[in-house]
């Protein structure tokens, strides 16, 4: 079920793979981080790279959320979906000339600058239109978030920031540009951190860099604390938006700074199932079962990117005796694997399945490999399934083509 409408008939109409989203969950984990910060100036930009699917993206508009847009893509989805360019934060590493010059004609609320030549293109691009852009300087604290390397983003080691080291001189020049004008601290040390100590410790970076910059004549107005806090994926206890708070705001209190947060996983993740029909089972040597689905790392790349764990059940209880189970998708390569050793009632050919969690970097990351359809996905609210994406057709990637 999701919360309380049954999915197996939600399956048999729409097919699988489909992904399947719960707006009260979205709801209740936006509200419990918006509550978890009231009291103290906060603004949420909801990461728009964990779901941008346009009904997700306006029921947390709906909720009052803002955005944070990774591409030029992501901001032209967040206007679509009725945000203001005031309510979009642009950031991310690679933004093109291109990209900028759009946040900057848009107004965006501001640019998170990664580098010193950033900063130069965006004072030239502003003063070519004769408007000052508000930026934040992202900095690179050098802390390790202990999560998994390939999104682990806050050593030295990773291409994100700028050091430290090197942002009071990069603050004092930027004070004599007239294109620019740095109202902002940024941090984003990476992704499902499950430990709420780097999180602390890059907030103490920002709020120790903000006085000495204060010191030196560069007064911001807000410190952006990134995204970052991991969801449980396996039934394991995890950090509440409440420890979080309760983790940074002492930290950011004294320096009386307003908190802008961009969570994406936080809000969705556990938002989200992929549901799955069985296609085969197979002997893998031994006890174990191969169980191959309808869906993999087409439909959701994280266990075979990080090695990431989502729990996998059966949406109908058989009560079937228990098996040791490898299970695979349905492409060409052996890293198709959504998850190995799993004990499971022995699976059938057209069981359905749903695998759990995957509301954040699932249906955003699909790709057309093995010329596989990107799934539909659906929204369950008030009691009701809705349609949110059709499946995509041949003739939709075709279209493409010369
Ligand atoms: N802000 C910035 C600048 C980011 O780079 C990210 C995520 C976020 C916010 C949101 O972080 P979150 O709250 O969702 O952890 N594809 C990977 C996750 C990549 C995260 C990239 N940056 C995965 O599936 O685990």
């Amino acid at each position: 079920m999701c919360d309380g409408v049954a999915l197996d008939p939600i399956a048999a109409a729409e097919g699988t793979p489909l992904y399947v989203y719960s707006a009260a969950t979205i709801a209740g984990r936006y509200r419990a981080i918006d509550e978890a910060f009231a009291g103290y100036p906060h603004a949420i930009h909801y990461a728009l790279k964990a779901n941008s699917t346009l009904a997700i993206t306006r029921l947390l508009r709906g909720l009052g959320s803002s955005a944070d847009a990774n591409s030029g893509g992501e901001i032209d989805v967040a206007l679509r979906a009725g945000f203001s360019p005031a309510q979009v934060v642009f950031t991310g590493v690679g933004k093109t000339t291109d990209e900028l010059a759009h946040a900057i004609d848009l107004g965006v609320r501001m640019i998170n600058v990664e580098s010193a030549g950033e900063l130069e293109r965006v004072d030239t691009l502003s003063r070519e239109r004769r408007v000052r852009t508000k930026i934040a300087i992202r900095i690179n604290p050098d802390v390790d978030a202990k999560t998994h390397p390939h999104i682990s983003t806050g050593l030295k080691i990773n291409k994100f920031g700028i050091a430290i080291a090197a942002v009071p001189a990069l603050c004092a020049h930027a004070r004599g540009l007239a294109g620019v004008e740095v109202v902002g601290l940024h941090a984003h040390i990476g992704s499902q951190i499950t430990d709420l100590d780097p999180l602390a410790r890059a907030a103490r970076s920002l709020v120790a860099l903000a006085s000495e910059l204060a010191a030196a004549g560069t007064r911001i107005e807000h410190l952006d604390l990134g995204g970052g806090l991991g969801v449980s994926y396996d039934g394991s206890r995890v950090p509440t938006a409440q420890e979080y708070a309760a983790a940074v705001l002492p930290v950011v209190r004294e320096s009386g700074l307003a908190i802008v947060l961009e969570p994406g996983r936080q809000i969705v993740a556990p938002a989200g199932a992929l549901l799955t029909r069985v296609v085969d089972v197979k002997e893998a040597g031994g006890e174990k079962l191969f169980v191959v689905m309808d869906t993999g790392m087409t439909e959701l790349i994280r266990p075979m990117l990080y090695n990431s764990f989502h729990r996998i059940e059966p949406v109908v209880e058989r009560g079937a005796a228990p098996a040791l189970c490898d299970v695979v998708g349905p492409l060409c390569e052996s890293s198709d694997t959504l998850g190995k050793d799993r004990t499971l009632p022995r699976p059938e050919v057209g069981e359905l399945y749903a695998v759990l969690d995957t509301g954040a970097y699932g249906s955003v990351m699909a790709s057309n490999y093995n010329r596989r359809l990107l799934p539909a996905e659906v929204m369950v609210e008030d009691g009701k399934a809705r349609v949110i994406r059709r499946r995509q057709t041949l003739d939709d990637v075709l279209a493409l083509e010369l």
